[in-house]
């Protein structure tokens, strides 16, 4: 059996297994403030490998000697993630691409290029067909270079079909190995970018012999949700970020997709090959070397993903776990689920909070204790371990008045 999870997926074997493509380090560090130095490129890329991530897209080695000097290390020192690096469809981009990458155990070039209108119009300046012959020419080149080709279709979700089937011939023919389709701007709904990855693999012939890869903005907040949906419709590799950071409204976050891959299996049907365990620490890490906090509701890795403040909730969580949570903490690596003591929360929670805190109160006891809380809550709006303890005290040192 095939091991390597791209020959695998573009085979047919291993039927369930997602390849899992980060690029925190590349369209990640492309978000707005978010530049990372060297040695923490090298943290996050041995992190990136620890947890099982299968591609590492480390940097974009033509854009500076800091980004060649960052893919090359990484390619060095990575044990079992594939390198990939990224280039225009430009000679130069390609060779220095590959030339960063040529140390890796398994390196990959990574080049794109424009195929809508607007872009072509615009930003290009060139014609479709002009368009076509530089796909050719710049897939081919590295191909020369490296076993292991990306080609991707800049705002493949605003080309026009027919087209884009007609860019993915030319790009497999050249000897793309990987097809990506990046919803650049973030413009598609889950309906579309899963039918155009359905269009475009019943289209061209050689689809069989290529993976095809989804690459997902967050401008409308559906990067996640359009990864999945091209997932059903043959993807099988998934791009994205830890905390989903990135251009604008950032990328498809990797520590979402993999938990909903998980969680539910059972409608997905596939499984990545990621640590799960590890995605807190992940979040963490990313969050410290580039300044960004992590939302407090971000869904997984956010502070409040397995916090519970309302009384009905805290209740239902003490009787049994899953009536409010759908995996547990500890398989994301967070402590554990916590009980937020405010308003909100009731008779049982509050219960549960002294026994943690070691108190074993009589009937009332307990009864002027959680009066007093209630009424601490309604004026605080966090009440701490320390608030809770400093009102028992307080009303025990009373009773003995
Ligand atoms: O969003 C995008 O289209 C990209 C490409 C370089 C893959 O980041
Ligand atoms: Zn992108």
């Amino acid at each position: 059996m095939t091991t390597d999870p791209s020959t695998a997926a573009a085979e047919g074997s291993e039927g369930d297994r997602v390849i899992i493509f980060d690029t925190t380090l590349r369209d990640g560090e492309q978000c707005p403030g978010a530049t990372m130095t060297f040695e923490e490129k090298l943290e996050v890329a041995d992190c990136l490998d620890e947890m099982g991530v299968d591609i590492i897209e480390a940097g974009f080695p033509i854009a500076s000697e800091g980004d060649f000097e960052a893919v090359t290390a990484i390619a060095k020192r990575v044990q079992n993630a594939t390198i990939a690096g990224l280039a225009r469809a430009i000679n130069a981009d390609i060779d220095r691409a590959g030339e960063a990458v040529k140390h890796a155990r398994r390196g990959r070039i990574h080049t794109f290029v424009s195929t809508s209108p607007i872009h072509l119009a615009h930003q290009m300046r060139k014609t479709e067909a002009e368009v076509l012959e530089i796909i050719t020419a710049t897939v081919a080149r590295a191909r020369n270079l490296v076993e292991d080709v990306e080609w991707s279709a800049m705002d493949a979700t605003r080309t026009g079909i027919d087209y884009l089937c007609q860019c993915v011939d030319a790009a497999i023919k050249a000897g793309a190995t990987t097809i990506n389709l990046p919803d650049t701007v973030g413009y598609a709904t889950p309906d579309e970018y899963a039918e155009m990855f359905r269009q475009v693999r019943e289209r061209v012939p050689g689809s069989d012999k290529a993976v095809f890869s989804t690459h997902c903005h967050n401008d409308l907040g559906l990067a996640v949700a359009n990864s999945l949906a091209a997932l059903g419709a043959g993807a099988r590799q998934i791009e994205c970020t830890i905390n989903g950071i990135g251009e604008r409204a950032g990328n498809a976050a990797l520590e979402e997709i993999v938990m909903a891959i998980r969680t539910r299996r059972d409608k997905l049907r596939y499984d990545t090959g990621i640590e799960s365990t590890m995605l807190a620490r992940a979040s963490k890490l990313v969050s410290a070397v580039t300044n960004f906090p992590v939302q407090y509701n971000k869904a997984i890795v956010g502070r409040n993903a397995f916090a519970h403040e309302s009384g009905i909730h805290q209740d239902g969580i003490l009787k049994h776990q899953q009536t409010y949570e759908i995996m547990t903490p500890e398989s994301v690596g967070v402590g554990k689920t916590s009980l937020v003591m405010g308003k909100h929360s009731g008779r049982n929670a509050f219960r549960s909070k002294l026994k943690e805190l070691g108190y074993d109160l009589g009937e009332n006891a307990f009864e002027d204790a959680f009066v007093r809380f209630k009424s601490l809550a309604d004026r605080k709006k966090h009440v701490y371990d320390e608030d809770i303890e400093a009102l028992v005290d307080q009303g025990i040192a009373h009773m003995h008045d």
